[in-house]
């Protein structure tokens, strides 16, 4: 009998879904900024250490009490809570979990906006729009605006459409395109002048930079929001993996994917700075730093494809479809958090729910879009540094301090029989209760010294 909440139809279907929420705006943009601003190999070294000691077994909560549940965030942590003082600290991890992701998204479809607007200009360009070319890539309200708009529509008609209509439809269609993509882009780039000097800066390991004690806040900070721990995508996505499936076994393949993912985005957008600094682009900022934030992929790279003539325009379209389908593939993923809640707790209608609270949010990213400078870099602080770490430190205690031990190697046993005896089981739990919640707290309190 086919499950009334929906069940992803394949193994394949949950990778790309799960992969599809892990990789995003994260890897592409974050992942190599940030080595590239913090020693390069050693950072991607620090980053490979965190994802799979203490990221991956997080991860593997998640998932673990989603599947078990089977049931959105807040009712599943209730559901495994063993008192009245658990339950309620159920209730508040779950329903911080759904206001930090909500309020991530409407961060990240502002950013998203942009990179759809990015994506129409070459086309407005072959068209002779020159006005209308020149509006999208220029930073205004109005065009802000428009865009969190129609992304937040694409995200809700997605989400509407349900688990595997929606969610797995899309994710195994663009999935496989982004890959492609991002391996074409590669091989272009490679060839061009420039490239092997920004591989140099990329592969090339920087130990000295290991000692900073900022490099392991910012690959903790970077591997959980990579892997869209702590505010329940993937505790959401674990309730509609089938009970046959081998949780151990595809929680390690969503990891390795983004990870994979973003190792290889380094190796486009770096040696991409590099061509541009070869073609007279400015790539330093003031300070001598790297340029990082939104500056890089607004400007640098744009300034980089202008450079390159005929061709491109048809890199820059392809480098923007890119994004937005890494976006988009991540932004269903957050709104599908709180619409599960909606549904399944207030018996509404999944297109209903999906209308109202993707409308809230787009209303949300309108406030940040006309108050950009006074709010944007506080909204992406309060919800990635501060709030997502600490909601994964709880996720931790909760499977590793609350819920019943015998419960969750049942769980895993469904469909890996020989779970018990295996590897996975020998370190997890212990990693889980100890490890995983010290290591976090401790990376999380150096932000504050
Ligand atoms: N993992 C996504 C990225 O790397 C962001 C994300 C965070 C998605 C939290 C869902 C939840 O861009």
């Amino acid at each position: 009998m086919a499950s009334p909440r929906g069940e992803f139809s394949s193994r394949f279907g949950f990778l790309m879904a799960a992969a599809g929420s892990a990789v995003g705006l994260g890897n592409i943009w974050g992942f190599p900024t940030n080595a590239a601003e913090n020693g390069g190999a050693a950072f991607l070294f620090a980053y490979l250490l965190l994802a799979f000691a203490l990221a991956y077994p997080a991860l593997m909560a998640e998932l673990i009490i989603g599947r078990h549940a089977r049931a959105n965030g807040v009712t599943a942590l209730q559901l495994i809570a063993t008192g009245a003082k658990s339950r309620a600290f159920g209730t508040m991890v779950g329903v911080l979990g759904i206001i930090t992701v909500s309020f991530i998204l409407s961060f990240y479809a502002i950013v998203s906006g942009w990179m759809l607007a990015f994506l129409i200009q070459p086309f407005a360009v072959w068209l002779g729009l020159d006005g209308f070319a020149n509006w999208l890539v220029s930073d205004g309200v109005t065009r802000n605006a428009l865009f969190v708009v129609v992304f937040m529509l694409l995200t809700i008609l997605i989400i509407s459409a349900g688990v595997k209509e929606g969610i797995e439809k899309w994710a195994t269609r663009l999935m496989p395109s982004l890959v492609l993509i991002l391996l074409c882009l590669i091989f272009y780039v490679m060839t061009l002048p420039g490239a092997t000097e920004g591989l140099r800066a990329y592969l090339v390991p920087n130990f000295a930079a290991l000692a900073q004690p900022n490099l392991l806040v910012s690959a903790m900070g970077q591997a959980f929001f990579s892997l869209s721990l702590g505010v329940g995508t993937m505790l959401v996505y674990g309730s509609y993996i089938s009970k046959s499936e081998n949780l151990p076994l595809i929680g390690s393949l969503v990891a390795l994917l983004d990870v994979g993912i973003a190792v290889l985005a380094g190796l486009l957008i770096l040696p991409a700075m590099y061509v541009a600094l070869a073609s007279g682009v400015e790539i330093y900022s003031d300070s001598g730093a790297l340029i990082a934030g939104p500056g890089l992929i607004i400007s640098v790279l744009p300034a980089l494809f202008d450079s390159m003539g005929i061709i491109g325009g048809v890199v820059a379209a392809a480098f923007f479809a890119l994004m937005v389908i890494a976006s988009l593939t991540s932004s269903i993923s957050m709104l599908e958090v709180p619409v599960s809640f909606v549904v399944e707790k207030k018996a509404v209608r999944r297109p209903a729910a999906a209308v109202f609270i993707g409308g809230v949010i787009a209303i949300i990213s309108l406030v940040i879009v006309a108050n950009f400078d006074v709010l944007f870099d506080s909204v992406v602080t309060l919800t990635t540094e501060m709030s997502q770490p600490l909601l994964g430190l709880f996720f931790c205690i909760f499977a590793g301090w609350i819920w019943n031990r015998s419960t969750i190697l049942d769980e895993i046993r469904q469909g890996s029989p020989e779970a018990g005896s295996g590897f996975f089981w020998r370190i997890w739990p212990f990693y889980i209760r100890f490890i995983c919640p010290i290591a976090i707290l401790l990376v999380y309190l150096q932000q504050f010294t």
